[in-house]
């Protein structure tokens, strides 16, 4: 069934188009214009209720057919330029092309066809569930924990240092300037200290404790058994032994890009076709490897319609694929969606329906967000990195120019949006599809339209920008993108070069 309907006093105010789309962006919904122009024709509450409650959880473009009055009534429409049938989301990902299960991309892992989401309580507490499991494991390989509960009954010897594997429940910071951490595992919650002055560089670390992770905490006991006094925080992170990045042996050249968002204003066609020409002269590159919002959709915010040159989402489709099917046929292109994409919002995002991959040429792999393919021997883990807002709100000293700082966090917290109730709607699988338990050659995300190419312990993290000139919507953050630029990856030796078309 439906999402539930937002009951926030901004509704009851007179149905302007931003209030409509807000509406049904914040319930998780995309909104055709048509369906749009109706209901701001009625100015009902009461409808978009209805709709909002009548309509099924796996549409993810709210159209005139899903407006009850107007189905039930046979009342007529407006006039339309044959409005989309709207489907949910079961075609099939993969459609036609080479086999995708022999070289040379391989999908390893993919939530499309796989969800199990209902979003019940309980999906949630056997999502969180899984998430300790999976990150605790990890950390038990180094660290010997004892249950939490087990502090509480015993009457241990405080001086001993012990240890404890949890998930952050709340990270403050004390009248007198210390950070107290809650620690929660599958028997107890434990609260924890980190001093300010005992020891300054685990002050600084505890800085990057983020809400929801999963952690290793070593130190004392308080004499009552309620309070842990850190000595050392643990994170999984990658392991130190890797092989170095020139050491991979991969085969061939990959073109990593994101956040094209065809049907934007701001969409910088001549960039792209300064790309595509080059890409056409070029014989030695195999792969390329887009990190979602591919269009700039419809809905996404308030007042989007008035950015937009392309105003149906499937029209925005139908010119990516115009741009994408002119690449070189010897390239082979991977896609991933984003959170401008119409696909469910909620994440792990599965990937396009029949109905836009069929606009495609058939040797396109799509995939979900997030996702990780091999590519002629290297593994790159696809994610489009909406979690980096949450990651940077978050961070003392963390920005949208330095893309790569929360990508290496997430490398580093084994898990590629740890935060749950921030800006990414996490939808409850029975399996944490966002934990890094298998460890990537390369982690490519786009998202902040910032550019950013690091290595970290034998991974590559690329963040690939935007096709997108500055926004209405980034004017007002200030946030200034990085135009126009993909990065070329030798995947021989991972050697990266980041190429601007601007
Ligand atoms: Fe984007
Ligand atoms: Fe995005």
């Amino acid at each position: 069934m439906g999402k539930s309907y937002p009951d926030s006093p901004v509704y009851c105010h007179c149905m302007e188009t931003g209030d409509i789309v807000r509406i049904f962006t914040e319930s998780g919904y995309q909104i055709d214009p048509e369906a749009l122009d109706i209901l701001k024709n009625e100015s009902s509450h009461e409808l978009i209720k209805d709709v909002l409650e009548s309509v099924n959880s796996s549409v993810f473009v709210i159209g005139k057919e899903h407006i009850p009055a107007f189905v039930t009534s046979g009342r007529q429409m407006p006039e339309t330029s044959g409005a989309p049938e709207i489907k949910a989301i079961t075609g099939p990902v993969h459609p036609g092309g080479r086999s995708i299960t022999s070289p040379p991309v391989t999908i390893l892992s993919d939530i499309t066809d796989h969800s199990t989401c209902i979003g019940e309580y309980m999906d949630f507490v056997q999502y969180f569930k899984d998430r300790y499991a999976l990150l605790g494991d990890m950390l038990r390989k180094r660290i010997s924990a004892r249950p939490i509960e087990s502090l509480k009954k015993r009457n241990l010897d405080s001086r001993e240092p012990l240890s404890i594997i949890g998930m952050v429940q709340d990270k403050r910071t004390t009248a007198n300037g210390h950070r107290l951490l809650e620690i929660e595992d599958t028997t107890s919650t434990m609260r924890v200290l980190v001093h300010k002055e005992r020891d300054r560089e685990l002050f600084e670390a505890s800085n990057s404790v983020l809400l929801d992770e999963v952690i290793a905490v070593t130190g004392t006991l308080s004499t009552d058994g309620n309070i842990i006094f850190a000595d050392r925080i643990t994170w999984p992170d990658l392991p130190n032994s890797r092989p170095s990045l020139e050491e991979k042996r991969a085969k061939g050249k990959a073109v990593f890009i994101s956040d094209i968002h065809v049907g934007s204003n701001t969409f910088l066609e001549y960039a792209w076709l300064r790309f595509a020409e080059w890409l056409g002269k070029r014989d030695d590159i195999d792969y390329l490897v887009i990190a979602g919002d591919v269009v700039d959709g419809i809905g996404i915010f308030p007042n989007q319609d008035k950015e937009l040159a392309i105003t149906d989402i499937y029209e925005q489709y139908g010119k990516a694929a115009e741009y994408l099917n002119a690449v070189p046929g010897r390239i082979r292109i991977i896609i991933s969606p984003g959170n401008h994409d119409a696909v469910r919002q909620a994440e792990p995002q599965p990937s396009f329906p029949e109905r836009i991959t069929r606009m495609f040429r058939n040797d396109i792999t799509f995939v979900g967000n997030p996702s990780m393919v091999e590519l002629g021997g290297a593994r790159v883990l696809i994610y489009h990195g909406r979690s980096m807002d949450d990651i940077i709100a978050s961070i003392p000293g963390y920005s949208y120019e330095e893309p790569v700082k929360p990508m290496i966090e997430m490398l580093r917290v084994r898990h590629l949006s740890p935060i749950y109730g921030g800006r990414v709607s996490i939808a409850p699988e029975k399996t944490d599809h966002f934990v890094i338990s298998e460890i990537p050659d390369i982690l490519h995300c786009g998202h902040v339209h910032t550019v950013g190419v690091m290595p970290y312990k034998g991974v590559l993290a690329v963040n690939s920008g935007t096709w997108q000139s500055q926004t209405e919507f980034q004017k007002r953050m200030n946030l200034d993108p990085v135009p126009a630029r993909a990065i070329l990856v030798d995947l021989s030796n991972m050697k990266h070069e980041i190429l601007n078309f601007n």
